[in-house]
């Protein structure tokens, strides 16, 4: 059996390119959850023909037609957000992150030591998660096994994509919400990864939708033998994600230095590759950097997620770059704490400006050129919003204050200091968090071969957001239809939906093929 939906569709292809189709067809095979494969433009008249062409009858298919205002689209990937946190939103805004963590975050955290809260608590938080749109999160759980095992269970029992850590701290925290030893946060570890890896993978052959992630809480909390320890783990365990926040407020970034003097780092355990000969950095690491500090301890990899990154030096980015680890790009967390508007235009030209002669500078993403990856992360609750789109504005608003500050953006750059268009807000809330994550192959856009994560939107009236007008001005007023072509129209209600919508826009929600939200799910 196959479901067929048949309506628009809107795609990200590239940094600066995406796709908006009002008439495609897209089939989703229901044993494997995967889509089947794509029509870019089918007339209404042509829908049995183009089923036919793929082996379908009327009784092989189920097909969902969506209205004038409806689009699919694949679902956001938010790449640092903390479980915990969410019923925090909207407290703590006066501090900036030092004092907000011991006023506002490690008291809340420290409630889940109880694993029965725990439980409760992620119940309400992963249905949040999802039905805002989320298909797949890098969660932060806290720095306990049980609570966070609930999280991975609760997650599992939804059917959300997501990758699960306990937080390592074994220092520089209070003393309710400490771990007593390196050697016991790495025991934790070691039952978190294999709580996760026993969870039954979907029914159809996917590859597991939980998957553990090493979440060292910051430099600051993890002694250098809690790093040096979690160093070794990673490398034992290639496939083993990485997350932490790197870089984000200048008072860490000060203590960050005074704690890892470059004379008590050791030697990374590769050398830093060059980057295609031209970029790179010459078998140098960065000593006395705050991204030097991971780079010895072995956590700067491709499968490595970085929040923040607001204050990174230019040495900085290309250690990371040449170890192919991804920033997480949380905007409404850094402003939210003063931490400052990361240049992620610049961030962005070193995506793309990688050397190799004739490398082709928008290269689609499936390439897998050696670049900086970039994606975005709610940093819940830092940030005030669970959602990727209250992301998305926030990373447009942050990239317009960088424009008008430096109103003479460098020649022969294309994102530097300037405003980021709708594709790249697209691109980072999807396909780039599949990209940092590791899997852009399976997720990110809805292409064949790829899993079914995505969004039924709709911004008709009907979806009950006062902030979306409805599909058609003229049409709402009564007034006649405007006569504006159909891919026209669906750019401008994709951008509605970007700045305007919220969960209320969110009709459906699909992992795997299975719909696990939505506000019709939930209706
Ligand atoms: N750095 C260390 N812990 C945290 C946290 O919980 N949130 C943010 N935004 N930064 C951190
Ligand atoms: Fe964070």
């Amino acid at each position: 059996m196959t479901t067929v939906f048949y309506g628009a569709l809107i795609t990200p292809v590239s940094l600066t390119e995406h796709r908006t189709l009002p008439h495609a067809l897209l089939a989703v095979a229901r044993d494997t959850g995967d889509i089947a494969w794509v029509e870019d433009d089918v007339h209404p008249s042509a829908l049995q023909d183009a089923l036919a062409r793929h082996g379908l009858g009327a009784e092989d298919v189920d097909v969902v037609e969506l209205k004038l205002g409806e689009f699919l689209m694949p679902g956001f990937i938010d790449t640092h957000i903390h479980a915990p946190q969410v019923p925090n939103i909207g407290s703590g805004q006066q501090y900036e992150l030092l004092d907000w963590l011991d006023h506002v975050t490690f008291p809340m955290e420290a409630r889940f030591a109880d694993a029965d809260f725990a439980r409760r608590t992620y119940t309400s938080v992963i249905k949040r998660t999802i039905d805002y749109g989320s298909t797949t999160c890098c969660y932060y759980g806290t720095l306990h096994l049980d609570g966070t095992a609930a999280l991975a269970d609760v997650i599992h029992a939804y059917g959300q994509r997501a990758f699960v850590g306990k937080c390592n701290m074994d220092r520089n925290s209070p003393d309710y919400y400490v771990e007593s030893s390196a050697d016991a946060s790495i025991a934790a570890t070691h039952a978190l990864i294999a709580h996760i890896r026993a969870l039954p993978p979907p029914p159809g052959g996917a590859e597991p939708l939980v998957r553990p992630i090493l979440t060292p809480r910051f430099a600051i909390s993890c002694s250098h033998e809690l790093l040096g320890k979690l160093g070794k783990l990673a490398e034992a365990d290639p496939a083993l994600h990485i997350q932490t926040h790197i870089s984000e407020n200048a008072g860490e970034i000060a203590f960050t230095r005074e704690l890892f003097p470059p004379d008590s780092l050791p030697a990374p355990p590769k050398p830093l590759p060059m980057v295609n000969g031209i970029d790179g950095v010459k078998g140098k690491s960065g000593g006395g950097t705050y991204a030097g500090v991971y780079d010895a301890f072995g956590m700067l990899r491709e499968n490595t997620v970085l929040a923040h990154a607001v204050h990174l030096d230019e040495e900085e980015v290309r250690i990371i770059k040449a170890r192919g680890a991804g920033i997480s790009h949380c905007p409404t967390s850094n402003f939210n704490l003063r931490s400052g508007c990361a240049r992620v235009g610049m961030l962005l030209d070193h995506g793309i400006k990688v050397g190799r002669g004739s490398f082709p500078a928008y290269a689609p993403f499936l390439l897998r050129p050696l670049v900086l990856q970039v994606s975005l992360g709610t940093d819940v609750s830092g940030g005030f919003s669970p959602s990727i789109l209250a992301a998305m504005q926030h990373a447009s608003m942050c990239s317009k204050v960088v424009a008008m500050q430096s109103p003479h953006p460098p020649p022969n750059t294309r994102f530097t200091d300037r405003q980021l268009p709708i594709a790249t807000l697209l691109y980072l809330a999807t396909q780039g968090g599949a990209d940092v994550c590791d899997m852009r192959d399976r997720v990110g856009s809805l292409a064949p071969g790829k899993a079914f994560d995505a969004l039924v939107v709709s911004v008709r009236s009907d979806a009950g957001n006062p902030a979306t007008w409805g599909v058609d001005m003229d049409l709402e007023l009564g007034v006649r239809d405007g006569g504006k072509s159909a891919a026209v129209e669906l750019e401008n209600f994709l951008e509605r939906f970007l700045f305007c919508g919220d969960d209320r826009n969110i009709r459906r929600v699909y992992v795997q093929g299975r719909l696990i939200g939505g506000k019709e799910h939930r209706a």
